[in-house]
């Protein structure tokens, strides 16, 4: 027995697993049945799923829900979430209610540009440098002509090429800095095949010493970005004493531009709602949230990435946000699941899943600013969080029902339900 292995990704599923029992599990015979029980029946989809990655041992699920009426634009939308979190789609779906009497969500495209860059290390001279890249500047295009062809053929394919001087940051550091549209697709793997095509005709060069780094994307798209809002009458925004919680909601957002410790914490917020459906759509949502956080942080502070204002008695909330996402290619029509996201959201292109997915972060943390300013955050999240404590408490369906009622409209805590089922039990 040895918690090391080597060959590993050669064995059978059945040798990994066997493996893994007799030297990780405390109850192996318990720790099988529970991997054998997240398996696909279905062969080929089980398949599908082993061949997304290596050494797969079974599925992980993650709940998988839907926030109806969302108006964007004037366009109904039932937006799929992917997420553990309790309270999220229940959020979403509230909000989506409020708006859709307020004349929903507007969005706008502000730009769709994507980038990648080629670092490299140069100790000659500067002027011979820009000189050489003037002269290949054309050719380094044209090497991608064969990768490039099928996005030119939808729109997309090279923007520019920029060589950029950091010597002033890094010693000898330049980078071509190299711009893209990618039309309906995230583009990551056609941005690095093309980054790497021009890199390796870049270094074929009577410059002897230009020595290539790395050749990668850019998950910072500053400038592909998206901006999705709502308002209305300040009088509408609240039933009682509205402009004294619009105040406050502002207020909120203050906070959170001078105060990084709630602007992490708030943006965190805004993640829920977009992350969820990153994920439902076979997106890459660790690219989403880096270049999010990135943007956040652009003015070299990290601050919130909505915005709220009063104007003529019109209550205004907002936010502005880099996303790469995809319809096509990646796991979007790989995935079963991800294929039907689209398909409920009626096959967006990428900009407009852009825009759905902006929505559905402004949603979340209205919803949580609302709460905090507020009842407190703890009202609603706990009750959605009642499911899981009478879980964890092993509540049978009889009890978790007579507690759910007993509950209503009261302050759920952990102790509160452990004390209510001792109780029944007695
Ligand atoms: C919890 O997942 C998210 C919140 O903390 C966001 C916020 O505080 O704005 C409720």
């Amino acid at each position: 027995m040895s918690k090391t292995i080597s060959g590993f990704s050669k064995q059978s599923k059945e040798e990994k697993i066997n493996w893994l029992a007799n030297n990780f599990f405390s109850d192996a015979n318990q720790g099988i049945a529970t991997l054998n029980q997240y398996k696909n029946s279905n062969k080929k989809l089980q398949q599908l799923h082993d061949e997304f990655i290596e050494n797969t041992i079974s599925n992980f699920y993650i709940p998988y829900a839907i926030a109806p009426n969302f108006i964007i634009n004037n366009k109904p939308y039932a937006i799929p979430m992917a997420i553990e979190e309790s309270s999220v789609v229940a959020a979403a779906s509230l909000v989506a209610k409020f708006w859709s009497t307020r004349g929903g969500f507007k969005t706008q495209i502000i730009s769709t540009t994507k980038v990648g860059q080629v670092h490299f290390m140069y100790s000659g001279s500067s002027a011979n440098l820009k000189k050489y890249f003037n002269t290949v500047k054309a050719s380094l295009i044209e090497v991608t002509n064969p990768i490039t062809a099928n996005m030119r053929k939808r729109g997309g394919g090279i923007l520019d090429i920029e060589l950029r001087d950091k010597t002033t940051a890094l010693e000898n550091y330049y980078q071509l800095h190299v711009t893209f549209e990618t039309a309906d697709s995230m583009g990551a793997n056609f941005i690095n095949s093309c980054l790497e095509a021009i890199a390796n005709s870049f270094k074929n060069n009577d410059l002897q010493d230009i020595k290539i780094v790395m050749s990668i994307l850019s998950n910072y798209v500053p400038d592909c970005l998206v901006r999705a809002e709502v308002s209305c009458k300040v009088e509408d925004f609240f039933t009682e004493n509205p402009e004294y919680y619009a105040q406050k909601f502002i207020e909120a957002i203050q906070i959170a531009n001078v105060e990084p410790f709630r602007a992490v914490t708030h943006n965190k917020g805004i993640m829920n709602g977009i992350d969820a459906v990153v994920l439902a759509t076979g997106n890459d949502f660790r690219a989403v949230a880096a270049g999010a956080h990135a943007y956040a942080a652009k003015t070299g502070a990290y601050k919130s990435l909505t915005h709220s204002k009063i104007e003529n008695n019109i209550f205004h909330f907002w936010i502005e946000i880099p996303l790469s996402l995809g319809t096509v290619g990646g796991l979007t029509k790989l995935h079963p699941l991800a294929k039907l996201s689209l398909e409920i959201l009626q096959n967006p292109s990428a900009k407009e899943l852009m825009q759905i997915v902006a929505v559905a972060g402004l949603a979340q943390n209205f919803a949580a600013l609302k709460a905090l300013t507020t009842t407190g955050i703890q009202q609603g999240h706990m009750k959605m969080h009642l499911m899981n404590i009478l879980n964890q408490l092993e509540a049978n369906t009889t009890e978790k029902e007579i507690i759910v009622k007993q509950l209503e409209g009261k302050v759920v805590t952990h102790n509160a339900v452990a004390e209510a089922l001792k109780t029944l039990r007695a």
